[in-house]
């Protein structure tokens, strides 16, 4: 493909060089059991094991807990974490890790239970403001001071790719805005992956996490490239959030054509096990990608999608309060977004959309934003997705209070392959309100 050839072009003061930052990853059926021995040899002698309360009634915990136990570890188990995370729960987490002294943590769950992990280590290591170390603007953004402690992250759905990254995301409620917390240091230890923990998972978990996972390789592989960005002064401020690179672009194109091939399957056949093993392992290679370049405007846009919802509560998740699963939230502004973007590397659009499975014979340039976005919206409607953001409860007269909290997402904005200003953020919500 031209486009991968030519993407990458640094001028004089532009980046010349891109980083690879992964964890350790073990991979495959059974990995758990070995838990304890990897904690014993990353220093672990009193664990937190972080999870929630409905994977507390399923055997992976307890599998996780006899591993570690019989390692000889002492082991306090943390099942109040909250779905969709918010600062308090953040805080309540590391008041638990304060209390109980512990020098590693092993996280069984999805996002949230991972991210939620990453924060308890992170304040209990590190006290400080709550603000202090969240994103810029809405926090400081300061600097993770040091080292964590070692962190197991076991994953239970084929998503967030949370166990490779050095991101944790939150509702922050005094502003009803999701943000997040961002340092090479918050990524786990090790991750310790069993896609078999999936098979238990409702058929609207699977679609909208499986979701983020097409969207963190979509957005990551269509991202700002590397070299587009000022040379840093110096290797530490170079930020992990590089943009596009050749290391991501690997990982994006293979959990794409996994995508391609399994994501209907692994939604529409809960027995379908190959299929749902397929997801997980895409889930991760995405997560290693996006981990290394970042997500952009879809990601942007859903921070808002998901923190200002009013009633929609989808099935397959706690029916406790209304919510739009992360995915969800993300997926339903993609057709729109690469419409948008697709101008700025239609090669990379096309490319894209073919690995997802498009006719992309002979496409053109000027195909790329119907041809990518056609794709997502067919996989959309097989696997039960909403009708775009008007589908989980918006209208135009939430466009203007939707964009402002996109807008404030300019980590993720400014990695986008072209800018995006606040109105044109309302013009991409305008055309995510309905697909079909
Ligand atoms: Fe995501």
């Amino acid at each position: 493909m031209s486009c991968c050839h030519n993407y990458y072009v640094s001028t004089e003061g532009s980046e010349s060089i891109f980083s690879v930052d992964i964890s350790s990853i073990n991979f495959g059926h059974g990995v758990l059991k070995e838990a304890g021995e990897h904690a014993k040899a990353l220093g672990m002698n009193r664990v937190a094991l972080f999870t929630d309360r409905v994977l507390r009634s399923l055997p992976y915990v307890s599998e996780l807990g006899d591993s570690l136990r019989a390692a000889g570890l002492d082991v306090a188990i943390y099942d109040e974490v909250k779905v969709e995370p918010t600062d308090q729960s953040f805080l309540a987490a590391a008041r638990f890790a304060v209390e109980g002294k512990f020098d590693g943590y092993v996280s069984l769950g999805g996002g949230s239970v991972i991210d939620t992990c990453k924060a308890a280590n992170l304040y209990a290591t590190y006290p400080a403001d709550f603000l202090d170390y969240v994103n810029a603007p809405i926090g400081a953004g300061k600097p993770v001071p040091g080292p964590l402690k070692p962190h197991i992250a076991c994953p239970t759905t084929c998503g967030t790719g949370s166990e490779c990254t050095g991101i944790t995301i939150f509702d922050l409620l005094s502003m009803r805005v999701k943000t997040g917390i961002a340092s090479r240091r918050l990524r786990p230890s090790m991750a310790l992956i069993d896609p078999a923990t999936t098979y238990t998972l409702p058929k609207n978990v699977v679609a909208a996490s499986g979701f983020d996972v097409l969207s963190h390789a979509l957005e990551s592989y269509t991202a700002k490239p590397y070299t587009h960005r000022a040379a840093p002064g110096k290797p530490s401020l170079r930020p992990m959030s590089q943009g596009a690179n050749p290391w991501s672009d690997i990982g994006c194109e293979a959990a794409l054509k996994l995508l391609g091939l399994y994501l209907e399957r692994a939604v529409n056949d809960a027995d379908d096990a190959e299929a749902r093993d397929r997801m997980m392992y895409a889930a991760t290679l995405a997560g290693i990608a996006f981990g290394n370049s970042g997500v952009h405007v879809p990601h942007g846009m859903s921070y808002s999608v998901a923190g200002l919802v009013r009633d929609y509560q989808p099935e397959g998740y706690p029916q406790d309060e209304p919510m739009v699963p992360h995915g969800m939230s993300v997926i339903v502004n993609a057709p729109s977004v690469f419409r948008f973007t697709a101008s700025a590397c239609p090669e990379r659009h096309i490319h894209g959309a073919a690995c997802l499975g498009a006719e992309t014979r002979d496409a053109s340039n000027a195909d790329a934003a119907e041809i990518l976005a056609g794709q997502l919206i067919k996989m959309m409607k097989a696997t039960g997705i909403p009708n775009g953001v008007g589908g989980v409860g918006y209208g135009e007269a939430d466009v203007a209070a939707l964009a402002k909290g996109a807008w404030a997402q300019q980590r993720l904005l400014t990695n986008a392959p072209r800018e995006v200003s606040e109105s044109d953020l309302g013009n991409l919500y305008r055309e995510a309100m309905r697909y079909w």
